[in-house]
């Protein structure tokens, strides 16, 4: 490996020997880049072992970027390295000691937020707590408690994060004695229908550890050099598991920066970056100051936004000053969309960008992606969507990801109740019930014959074989691989095109199997946690050469030469939740740090955009039209470095 590519700060690091070791530094100052020049020192001039080394990451598909990132350098024994996200690893972990861990015959189903919060709405009502009607426009009851904020409060106790009494804590809201049996009781009808969800991907690994420390020490032997990205954003229990992991040795290597931690409201907690010295008095702690991804410019606009916030450093560089930033007021959401897509097609156009791969648009939420993606789709621009399968198609989609649910666990309750009788099979009765009441999938023929005897009773054991082929079908199979399984052993294709619409919906089926021909999880337990994340890449029919539209949580880490952020206004960013007055001043934070991702995201043209006015639309329904303030946050920009720009120039 050539080590003059690393600065003499960051050389350093990666030439550091063993023990505990933290890197505190800005964004596009090289912490991803000498985590992987670690790797690779640790391989290459100090002769460990790949197998020995576990790098986790924050998405899979940063996992995928570090490992051929690292084949370049060290070819096929790349293949050889654990790289993971936290998620994965518990799984995995889960899945090997699946037995010990007291889930028979199957590995357990992942349960998505969707099946949590149903789940949580059972034990909620065996507490007699009233949940609050989830209907738009109708008032609820002053006593309910909404699902969403009892969910999140009981997933924050289980990592171990609620933080007492804050008034303006959202986590004030429940107390503790109550929080602490609603978890234990979730978690216990949680493993009686054979599912974990993201918590337990995490607690189950620690408990695993306590009760059978035999694994532990197999764990330990095997990783002996542990490092990871994005530290800020680890939660306490994550913290936890890396700790047992190093604790005979303790090497361990973190890198981060607390400024851009955006997942507190997932019990990330970045003081543990921060206090990191004080687990290891030992360790040594690295800065690095010198930005070498952005202009000017772009450092300073970002420096600016992330001013107030207190913690981590401010950065350099010595990159050329670059061009302003381009400010634009959208007459709407639809004046946002075209302007960002005349920009990519001006600078294509002018040459100023050899592909639409070079472009990123951020944005705050999810549902700021239709706008755009039909803009670029109209302009002819190649973009894919980075979102959860939902987002990419109708019923069929939904459909197709109940099979792979179910070939990846047959014992999967939610998904089962869905596709039980799609294609039909005769089983339109136990259909419903089942949408009415889960019933766990060892009792299902029997409960079956009651319902509709013995014909009944035999159909859905023809289902739950097939169901068991397609399991057994495949094991170790990419979540390509799988998909091609479900399409052939189920019927669904042929039932699709006997169907309304068939040609559209086959279409959509179509760029499904493209969505999951291009994912890098390496298998389907991997892509169906990465899909409840909210973390696939739609299909792109040109590849590299797309423009990326993202969440600004799942751009963290990425870079672009043009960054378009847009929704920079007052309840998008920072985004309030509809119905409440204000944000905290943690949450508004929380918001200006996820504003110095977006901004430290752009090499060298940055495009920040507002709408003066937006339609709101309120879960399906046409929301009314309203006006709009440009986000408070670009109060701290230094004039100067902005430029306001008209639609309909040549960029
Ligand atoms: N010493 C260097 N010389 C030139 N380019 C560098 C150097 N170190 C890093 N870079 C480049 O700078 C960019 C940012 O690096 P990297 O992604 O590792 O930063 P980071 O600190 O991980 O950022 P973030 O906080 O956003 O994750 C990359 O394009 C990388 O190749
Ligand atoms: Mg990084």
């Amino acid at each position: 490996m050539d080590l003059r590519r690393f600065s003499p700060s960051q050389r350093q690091i990666v030439e550091a020997g063993d023990g505990p070791l933290s890197v505190l530094a800005g964004p596009g100052s090289g912490k991803t880049t000498v985590l992987a020049g670690r790797i690779a020192y640790l391989v290459e001039q100090r002769g460990v072992p790949p197998a020995a080394i576990l790098a986790i990451t924050f998405t899979t598909a940063a996992a995928a970027t570090l490992r051929q990132r690292l084949a370049g350098v060290l070819g096929d024994a790349a293949q050889d390295l654990t790289i993971t996200t936290f998620h994965a690893l518990g799984l995995r972990l889960i899945r090997q000691w699946s037995q010990e861990l007291g889930f028979v015959n199957s590995a357990p189903a992942v349960f998505g937020r969707e099946d949590a919060r149903s789940l949580l709405r059972e034990v909620a009502g065996e507490f007699g707590l009233e949940i609050a009607a989830e209907v738009p426009g109708r008032a609820s009851d002053p006593w309910a408690v909404s699902l969403s904020r009892l969910s999140s409060a009981v997933d924050r106790h289980r990592l171990g994060s609620v933080k007492r009494s804050h008034g303006d804590n959202e986590n004030g809201e429940f107390d503790e004695e109550l929080l602490r049996p609603l978890a234990d009781a979730y978690e216990s009808l949680l493993r009686r229908r054979g599912a974990v969800d993201y918590p337990s991907m995490l607690t189950l690994p620690l408990q695993l550890f306590a009760t059978e420390p035999r694994t532990l020490q197999l764990v330990q032997d095997a990783y002996r050099w542990v490092l990871a990205d994005e530290f800020q954003d680890t939660s306490k229990t994550q913290y936890a598991l890396l700790q047992k992991v190093v604790e005979p040795h303790h090497n361990l290597a973190v890198v981060g920066d607390p400024k851009q931690a955006v997942f507190g409201w997932l019990g990330a907690d970045p003081s543990l970056l921060l206090e990191f010295p004080r687990q290891y008095p030992e360790a040594r702690v690295f800065p690095l100051d010198q930005n070498h991804r952005s202009t000017g410019i772009v450092v300073a606009l970002s420096n600016a936004i992330a001013a107030p916030l207190k913690g981590g450093r401010e950065s350099w560089t010595g990159n050329a000053q670059g061009p302003r930033a381009r400010l634009y007021a959208a007459a709407d959401e639809n004046d946002e969309a075209r302007f960002v897509a005349a920009e990519i097609g001006g600078l294509l156009g002018t040459r100023q960008i050899e592909h639409a791969g070079e472009v990123g648009v951020l944005y705050r939420t999810n549902a700021q992606a239709r706008a755009v993606a039909l803009a670029l789709r109209t302009a002819g621009l190649p973009f894919r969507v980075r979102a959860d399968a939902d987002l990419f198609g109708g019923p069929e989609v939904r459909d197709l990801v109940a099979y792979l649910r179910l070939a990846h666990c047959p014992s999967d309750g939610p998904a089962l109740a869905r596709v039980v009788n799609t294609p039909p099979r005769r089983l339109r009765a136990i259909e419903r019930a089942l949408r009415k009441r889960p019933v766990p999938a060892a009792e299902l023929p029997v409960w079956a014959a009651k319902l509709g005897g013995a014909p009944a009773r035999h159909r859905l054991e023809q289902f739950l074989a097939l169901l068991q082929d397609l399991h057994d079908s495949t094991l170790g199979s990419s979540p390509v691989q799988a998909l091609e399984c479900v399409l052939l052993q189920t019927g669904y294709p042929e039932w699709l095109t006997a169907q309304k619409d068939r040609a559209s919906r086959l279409r959509r089926t179509e760029e499904f199997r493209a969505v999951l021909a291009e994912s890098p999880a390496p298998d389907l337990a991997t892509w169906l946690t990465d899909m409840h994340l909210g973390q696939i890449d739609g299909h792109a029919p040109t590849g590299a050469g797309s423009t990326v539209l993202s969440t600004i949580h799942s751009a963290k880490g990425a870079e672009w030469p043009v960054v378009f952020v847009i929704g920079l206004e007052d309840g998008l960013l920072p985004h309030t939740r509809p119905g409440s007055p204000g944000a905290s001043h943690q949450q508004e934070d929380e918001e200006r740090r996820l504003a110095y991702v977006a901004f430290s995201r752009a090499q060298v043209l940055l495009y920040l955009v507002y709408c003066r006015s937006r339609q709101l639309a309120t879960d399906g329904e046409v929301g009314r039209v309203e006006p709009r303030r440009p986000s408070r946050f670009m109060l701290s920009l230094p004039p100067e470095l902005v430029e306001r720009v008209n639609a309909g120039r040549a960029a």
